[in-house]
């Protein structure tokens, strides 16, 4: 007997009368059993997929069905080293004619992304991106209508907005605990990531690899950008990469943002990878204050990273000192979005998670790069429905 059928269902059902009622409950459960796994292809099985793939395992509502990396030693690693039933595949091509699946998770170099979800798009694939989901502003339009225009999904990291502490600052922010709010501060930076040259090549920098994490921060909490202003630079013009040697830096590897919420509210956001910073890759043990949100009423100081938090401090009085909140995770990882969003699906559920805002994000880097290359105000043409929630 059914599982899923209770002893009452079960006596209900055995008339010949119903019999037809019950074919049809066990089609019904047929098909949601169907939809209770997600089948996964991972592209890009470098350093980050070590991130991924655990969390994805750990997902009763996923299935990594394939691995694709164009070093194809790395995929085979990755299948082993997971013990994954997994196909494996040296390039997209041979990959979307292979095993069949539903979601392709994109865990390669940035420059790749857009043409990479497009494929899988084309494909009839849902797209989680790693960021930046495409590599122009223009390109990632384009593949927002393309998913549309197949009922598919697609969204891009970072998954911030998951994290009990932006829930936490975003309720404070809507129940107006912080009274008019002014300005707000972000900074991410480390000395740089050492494995991958394309972190330093054109398409790729700090802002798409850092500065995303509060761009996206800053402006769920806040709501979208109208206009930026920025500067960005290359400090270091040379970089020594692993088993590479020397590479030229072309992307920047600094760059500093002002953002315009409308309301007078602005915002300031630093990122780079010349910024020595012992805890840059694991957030444990940092007390940066990070995330900096100042009103008339309170102030609010995220401690650690956005992408990893360790507590908000809210300060709102002349007497007592500032409370720490939320200084647990609540299982929050930044590296779920891939399996939130594939657990959306399968639950038929709308993740925090939203393609319009990603996509304003790429604006505002795209922007702030033409900013400062012309040395002028740049007015933004995209939005997202705000307060997220
Ligand atoms: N490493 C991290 O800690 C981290 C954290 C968050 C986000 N990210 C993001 O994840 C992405 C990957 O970063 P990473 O650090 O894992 O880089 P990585 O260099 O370690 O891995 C990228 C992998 O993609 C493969 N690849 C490149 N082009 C491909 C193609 N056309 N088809 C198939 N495979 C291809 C490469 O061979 C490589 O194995 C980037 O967007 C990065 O910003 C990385």
């Amino acid at each position: 007997m059914d599982q899923n059928l209770t002893r009452k269902d079960f006596l209900k059902y055995t008339s010949a009368a119903s019999a037809a009622m019950l074919l049809n409950a066990l089609h019904i459960h047929a098909e949601e059993q169907h939809l209770s796994t997600l089948k996964i292809a991972i592209i890009g099985c470098g350093s980050v997929s070590n991130r991924y793939i655990p969390h994805l395992q750990s997902s009763s509502s996923v299935e990594i069905v394939a691995l694709c990396d164009i070093k194809y030693e790395r995929a085979l690693e990755q299948k082993k080293q997971y013990h994954l039933s997994a196909e494996t595949y040296n390039n997209i091509e041979a990959m979307l004619k292979g095993v069949a699946f539903d979601m392709m998770v994109t865990l390669t170099d940035m420059q790749v992304h857009g043409e990479l979800n497009k494929k899988a798009l084309q494909a009839g694939k849902h797209v989680w991106s790693e960021k930046p989901m495409a590599n122009t502003y223009a390109e990632g339009k384009a593949l927002l209508a393309l998913a549309q225009s197949k009922k598919l999904k697609l969204w891009g990291a970072p998954a911030v907005v998951n994290s009990p502490q932006f829930a936490f600052m975003n309720k404070m922010i809507q129940e107006g605990k912080l009274g008019r709010i002014a300005s707000a501060h972000g900074q991410y930076g480390h000395t740089g990531p050492t494995w991958s040259a394309f972190f330093y090549e054109k398409g790729g920098g700090s802002m798409p690899d850092l500065g995303v994490y509060n761009i996206a921060t800053l402006t769920a909490l806040l709501g979208p950008a109208k206009s930026i202003m920025a500067m960005t630079s290359i400090v270091n013009p040379s970089r020594e990469i692993d088993n590479r040697g020397v590479v030229k830096v072309e992307a920047e590897d600094n760059a500093h943002l002002l953002l315009d919420h409308g309301k007078g509210i602005i915002s300031h956001i630093m990122c780079g990878f010349n910024y020595f910073d012992p805890h840059g890759h694991e957030a444990k043990g940092q007390q940066l204050h990070s995330i900096q949100i100042f009103g008339d009423k309170a102030n609010m100081r995220l401690i650690g990273y956005d992408w990893e938090t360790n507590g908000v401090y809210l300060d709102d009085s002349w007497e007592t000192q500032a409370k720490l909140y939320e200084a647990e995770t609540g299982g929050y990882q930044w590296q779920e979005g891939a399996t939130k969003v594939a657990e959306s699906i399968v639950g038929n559920t709308s993740p925090k998670i939203n393609v319009e805002h990603a996509l304003h994000v790429l604006e505002i880097i795209e922007s702030a790069r033409k900013s400062s290359a012309e040395g002028k105000k740049i007015y933004l043409t995209s939005s997202f429905k705000w307060p997220l929630f």
